[in-house]
Formats: C-alpha cells, structure tokens, sequence
C-alpha cells in the first residue's frame, strides 16, 4: 500500500478562499477518478468540512485532534457525501497547540495510515504548530493569494520550508477571488496577470489558471439551510466550476507524476522501527529460561507461557526467566522475612505481599563485604518504583538446613544456581531483579513499554547497589 499523496491548502491570511478551496477539490477530484480514495480534514475550526460532508446521523469516529494522540487516521475516518471521506473537525485545537512542538507528528500518523489515495488539509490562516504539520506532511502546497500583501505573506510558508530543509518543489501559488471585471491598461490586463507577474519575479512557482470571484459561489456558503453546497453539483454553470476542474486536473496529474511520495520514508521508517522492536521481543523470547527458576517445572512453552508470577533477570542480562508465584512468595517468606511457619497462598500475609509486590523491584546480591567461599552472604534489597531502597536483608547462604530429624536443601540454591552462581558456586558481581507479572500473560513484560520500563529501573537501582 503506498503512502496517500498529500495536497495541503495554505496560507497567512483568512479570507482567501482556503476551505472553499479544499472542500471542493477533494469533490472534483474524486469526480475525475472514482475509485480514488479522497479524504478531507481541516484544521480550521469553522466545521464547513463537517457541515458540507457528514451525512446525517452518522459521526462520532473521533477527529483531528486525535491524528495528534497516535489514533490510527484510518479509523478517524467517516464516510461522507460525493463519496468523499472525511474526519471531522475539532473546536479543542487551542488546547493542544501549546502541547505539540513536533511538525513531523501528522507525517508520522498518516504514514502509518492505509488511507491511500489522496488527502486534502485545509488549514488555519497562520503558521501554528497544525499547519505546520500541514505543511511538513505535504507533497503539493497550494497558496492561494488574492491580492498584493497575501503574496508577500506567502514568504513565511517559504520561510518555513527552507528553515526545515525541505524542498520548496511542492509549493504553487494559486490566484484566488480574483474579480474578472477590473482591467488595467499596461503590460498587465487584470488583478489575476499581475499577481502572477509578482509571484514568478519573487521566484514562486504557479498553479495554472486561478479561481475568480463569483457571487454564485459565495452564495453556496450562506443559505437558509445553513447548509454548504458544492460548485460541482450547484454551480455547474459558473466560471468558478471550469476553473475548479482545471486545478483539480493538475493535481491528479502532478500525483501520477509523483511516483515518490513524501510520506513513503515514515512509511519506511516506522515499518523499520517496528519491524527492529519485534525483533527484540523475539530474542527475549527465545532467551527465556523454560523452566521456572526455583523448583525447575517447565513453564515456556513454544506458543505461550503458563502462569507465572515473577519475571527474573541478570544485571548482565545473560538470564531471563520466570518464577512461579509460589515458589518466589515462600522463598521470601522463609528466608528474607523469617517466617516460622509455612506462610499458605491463602493466608492474609500472603495477599498483602502480592498486593505490595506489584510495586516492589526485588534484587539478590552478594552481600558487600562476602569474601570467604564457605560463608558467602547474600543481600536482599526491596526497592519501590521510583527506585527507592524500601528493605534491605542480609543472610547467611547455607545449602542444608536442618528440619526435624532431615536435612533440607534450601531453595535459594537451585534459584542461585540456575542465575548468580558461577560454576563453583560462587556468587560476583552480578545480581538478580525479579519483578511481579501479570499471571495470565507473563510475556507482557517482555512487549517493548514495559521492557523499557523494566531496564530502565534496573539501571536506576545498580546505581545504588554497592
Ligand atoms: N470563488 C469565490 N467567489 C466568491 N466568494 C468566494 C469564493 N471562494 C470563497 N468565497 C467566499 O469568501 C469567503 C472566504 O472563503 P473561505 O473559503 O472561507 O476562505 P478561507 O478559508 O481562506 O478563510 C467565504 O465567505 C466564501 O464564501
Ligand atoms: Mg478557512
């Protein structure tokens, strides 16, 4: 699927015909191909796109401010009139406008989309933080300019182009409202002859043609239905409807001679960027322990993970692996909290340390001045979330215990073994940080976010450990 060919109407002052513009391209354009997709959107908050497009009844599919909060576009879209697809508008752009700095946000989302086809933007008369992702997403830019000081206005959208890096191949200028009866004598017979004359001495390049100013067309926007028509279907007769078609042409054209798209490199780059966080996940999948790190059941299996309780790694991330809950829970019960009983998994104690855990990072390390190889001494820390130390424990490492009349092998040893110990059984300068899982699907830990989220808290509490 390739990246839809963006159109984006611009410019600096209001009044010149932008939305009238827009909304009526996206409808000649789709009546010059009908299998073209053609979507719609502004962010101008007059919703002339919504009052011209929207079908009664339907609605609610969200709308442009939500391309801003990583909402997939295709599923802002609503079906609209003439066959044109369209997303609503917003009357809240104010309130992002301070928040968003990023001009490449609306690329991003449209590269991502599967809208195809063709996309029309129509925009404020100014160069906020939405136009300019307008502008930055866009392969044709067309300016309207209706007289002398909109044309020197235009210099900004320029200014913005080379101060970004990009092209200004896509910029075109476009005479708009321009009124047919007034005529010059000299080099330049008309307001529409000058103004090109300007633009092409400033160095700007022009659509073909331009949009006269016809009271017919004006009249579409202001009826007692409150409704706005289309020059298309109600002013077919009018010089406005030949010159819309004409202008419309040459952006059909312009796309199919645009093979390269603008949007293809986030296109590229995202897929790139996802198709390396898969890769990741797949390699922490394949690292993981199979089985559980204490009592050694087989939890990993090839398509999914049986319950498990905590994820455990190795600082040096050489071992992943997870725990049952269980086995985790006694074995701190028993040798870092001192229980003299058997704590059950239905006893309050145990719900309160489930309860707590979910915020908890446990870390086992070799206690800070252990150095004799047959008393070696083993640190327990808890830590909150914030990477604050909550508890910190020190025991003896004994492998036998004596129960009863029998001796006893304690757990840690088949955890340790299994993780921190080398092969004499020594432990270095490696330590463990287990973290509570969803029961019902442990792998989540390894999905990208929380990951992160895991290493990054890691790296935080090594800072701290001896
Ligand atoms: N070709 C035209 N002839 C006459 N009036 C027009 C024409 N195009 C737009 N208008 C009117 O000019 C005003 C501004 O148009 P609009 O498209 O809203 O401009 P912008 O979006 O640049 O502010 C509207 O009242 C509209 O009806
Ligand atoms: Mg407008």
């Amino acid at each position: 699927m390739s990246a839809p060919y963006v159109i984006t109407i611009s410019s600096d002052k209001g009044g010149v015909g932008k939305t009238t513009l827009a909304t009526n391209l996206a409808i000649y354009l789709k009546a010059l191909h009908e299998d073209l997709p053609v979507t719609l959107f502004s962010f101008d908050n007059h919703f002339s796109v919504d009052q011209m497009f929207r079908i009664n009844g339907s609605g609610g599919s969200g709308n442009v401010a939500n391309l801003f909060g990583g909402a997939v576009a295709d599923n802002l879209v609503e079906t609209g009139e003439y066959g044109v697809q369209f997303i609503a508008s917003s009357g809240d752009l104010h309130k992002l406008r301070r928040e968003l700095d990023n001009p490449a946000l609306l690329a991003k989302a449209l590269g991502q989309s599967r809208l195809g086809g063709i996309v029309i933007i129509d925009t404020r008369p100014d160069l906020d933080i939405f136009t300019q992702n307008a502008l930055f997403a866009a392969d044709r830019v067309v300016i309207p300019v209706k007289d002398a000081p909109s044309l020197a206005n235009c210099r900004h959208i320029y200014d913005f182009f080379d101060s970004n890096g990009l092209s200004r191949r896509p910029l075109r200028i476009l005479p708009c409202l321009v009124d047919g009866r007034i005529h010059y004598d000299g080099p330049f017979r008309d307001p529409y002859q000058l103004l090109k004359a300007y633009a092409i001495n400033r160095g700007y390049r022009c659509m073909e043609g331009y949009i006269a100013k016809s009271p017919k067309v004006e009249s579409l926007n202001t009826n007692p239905e409150g409704k706005i028509y289309p020059v298309l279907t109600h002013g077919r007769h009018t010089d406005v409807h030949v010159q819309l078609a004409h202008v419309a042409r040459q952006l059909y054209l312009g796309m199919l001679d645009n093979q390269q798209r603008r949007l293809d490199e986030f296109q590229q780059n995202e897929f790139q960027a996802f198709e390396q966080r898969q890769s990741a996940y797949a390699d922490r999948r394949l690292q993981i322990h199979p089985n559980c790190l204490v009592c050694g059941r087989s939890l990993v299996h090839e398509n999914h993970i049986d319950p498990a309780g905590y994820f455990a790694q190795s600082s040096d991330k050489k071992i992943l692996g997870f725990l049952e809950e269980e086995c985790f829970t006694k074995l701190v019960f028993r040798y870092f909290y001192g229980a003299r009983r058997t704590i059950e998994p239905n006893d309050p104690t145990w719900d309160l340390f489930r309860e707590t855990a979910q915020r908890s990072y446990f870390i086992l390390h070799r206690a800070p001045h252990t150095r004799n190889f047959y008393q070696q001494q083993l640190s327990f820390y808890r830590f909150d979330e914030t990477g604050l130390e909550v508890s910190h424990k020190v025991i003896e490492l004994q492998e036998f215990e004596k129960r009863l009349l029998s001796k006893e092998r304690s757990d840690l040893f088949p955890l340790l073994e299994r993780t921190l110990f080398d092969a004499e059984g020594r432990l270095g300068d490696t330590f463990l940080i287990l973290r509570k899982v969803s029961t019902d699907l442990p792998e989540e830990i390894l999905y990208d976010q929380s990951y992160d989220q895991f290493t990054t808290a890691m790296a935080r509490i090594s800072t701290q450990l001896p």
